[in-house]
């Protein structure tokens, strides 16, 4: 059992910071801003502090007012913090002058937006920053947009401010220069944020990442929709085990933290490149050496349902005629599964002709994974194994867009493949895994394809017990796969 490495106890409470939604304006609560300031491990000689979208100022103030109180040991120092919004830059000017007096320290917090100045300083080839601290803006960089050409000026390729903010940040870093930042989890997984990872990878060490328990609580007076991390990286240092620390909330009363060894959080093997987090201070499962295939290894597929049933109404019907066949939605595995089904809402067939054969899979052996689950739902990733006696006489199946399909080239795949494929990915193993690096609800074709396989043979030796199930309990398939992975 991993023993937590420290306790995080706040010292102090700041007065509450109000929130405003334009801009991507919401303020770090004071807990949290101080709890990332405690993280900076470097602090001898001179400092040289960045704080971008530095709203009224809180970061810094966390960072100062630590080495005011003789945590941080700096001989000197300096803080370039830039705002964009006039009337956020003079509270920030008026709140680090105290900082300002009492440290031996120059302040010059500058007016415009970080992007242009980021770029200008990169293209300079300056990397002046021992360290960075940021709670940077979230919104969506549009494709054609004049900050995404800046960005590409210096090769960052992304889609939002917030890791915009944080590569450039990193790319300003001196070596063994410390950058914590909080941003969305979203980065942690989705093929728009692979650049970003990669980046991180290329660049920096991961020393920490802090995950809050629960959705909203970090930010409860902002009311911020988005599950929140705090990371902690190092630039051109050597990747060793990563800390992982949980908390509730922002008050940290349940702080825990354990360190992870960095294969456990990265795979390897995933081209993707997805960072999974563990979600709680138990002892983690080690990601176990028998599931060491990508998919292409065991020689299957993953693709979204072909079929959106809005773009192809005049080919739907609400039940099989002549000539149609099976178009299988969610509820068509429900429970043992039941199709067509009488009084459904949705359409049961699809007419099988020349312009929807490309649409259509043969009528064979495949796995089913919902795209969507709520919250609520005990596992995020549910799977059912697709049987073709079930469709008497189709020779063809629809699949519709809120379905993953697993396929071996657009063909179905065996009986053994299927049902031990299903199974597995209804494994709590599997759950665990997908949780440490998918915070929403969403099952995305890329997200299955990053979770690592056992071999073909172990997968067939699954299925070969689960087509034999009458019912599956979740108990006997965690009991079977963890001997299968032995
Ligand atoms: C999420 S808030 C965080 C503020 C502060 N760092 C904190 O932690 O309380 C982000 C800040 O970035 C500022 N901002 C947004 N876009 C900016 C840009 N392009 N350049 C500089 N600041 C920007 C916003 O005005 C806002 O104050």
């Amino acid at each position: 059992m991993l023993q937590p490495v420290r306790q995080f106890k706040p010292r102090a409470i700041y007065p509450p910071i109000p929130a405003k939604s334009a801009l991507g304006q919401y303020m770090t609560p004071p807990n949290i801003a101080m709890f990332m300031a405690s993280l900076f491990s470097q602090n001898q000689g001179s400092m040289y502090l960045l704080d971008p979208g530095a709203g009224q100022g809180a970061l810094s103030q966390a960072f100062l007012s630590r080495w005011k109180e003789g945590g941080l040991s700096f001989q000197d120092g300096c803080l370039d913090a830039f705002e964009v919004d006039p009337q956020m830059l003079s509270l920030c000017r008026r709140n680090l002058e105290e900082d300002r007096a009492a440290l031996p320290l120059s302040v010059n917090v500058q007016h415009g937006d970080f992007i242009e100045h980021a770029v200008s300083k990169i293209l300079r080839q300056q990397r002046p920053y021992s360290h960075a601290i940021l709670n940077p803006p979230y919104k969506k960089i549009s494709s054609c947009s004049h900050h995404r050409t800046l960005l590409r000026d210096v090769g960052i390729e992304t889609v939002n401010l917030y890791s915009a903010f944080v590569a450039l940040s990193i790319a300003m870093l001196a070596p063994r220069g410390q950058a914590v930042a909080i941003i969305p989890r979203s980065f942690c997984n989705g093929p728009y944020y692979r650049p970003f990872r990669e980046f991180i990878l290329k660049n920096t060490s991961i020393l920490h990442i802090h995950l809050f328990g629960a959705r909203n609580k970090a930010f409860k007076a902002d009311n911020v929709l988005q599950e929140n991390v705090i990371l902690m990286l190092e630039r051109d240092a050597p990747q060793g085990d990563v800390t992982i620390s949980t908390s509730t909330d922002d008050s940290m009363y349940d702080y825990m933290a354990i360190p992870h060894s960095f294969g456990n959080i990265v795979y390897p093997s995933d081209p993707e490149a997805f960072f999974h987090i563990p979600t709680n201070g138990d002892d983690i499962p080690a990601h176990p050496k028998a599931l060491s295939c990508m998919l292409a290894e065991v020689g299957l597929e993953v693709s979204t349902g072909p079929v959106v049933d809005f773009r192809m109404k005049e080919y739907l019907r609400s039940m099989p005629e002549d000539g149609d066949v099976p178009l299988l939605y969610s509820a068509h595995f429900k429970g043992d599964g039941e199709w067509p089904i009488a009084g459904f809402k949705k359409n049961n067939a699809i007419k099988h002709c020349p312009e929807t054969v490309k649409w259509l899979y043969p009528n064979g052996y495949y796995v089913i994974v919902r795209r969507m689950s709520s919250k609520e739902e005990k596992r995020r990733i549910v799977a059912n194994a697709v049987v073709p006696s079930r469709f008497p006489g189709m020779d063809w199946l629809g699949f519709e867009n809120h379905l993953n399909i697993f396929h071996s080239r657009r063909q179905g795949i065996s009986e053994n493949t299927a049902h031990g494929l299903a199974a597995y990915l209804n494994s709590s193993l599997i759950d665990s895994m997908f949780r440490r690096f998918n915070g929403h609800t969403q099952v995305n074709a890329t997200d299955l394809r990053s979770l690592p396989y056992p071999s073909r043979k172990k997968l067939d030796d699954l299925g070969q017990w689960a087509k034999g199930q009458a019912v599956m309990e979740q108990e006997a398939i965690d009991r079977m796969v963890e001997n299968i992975l032995k």
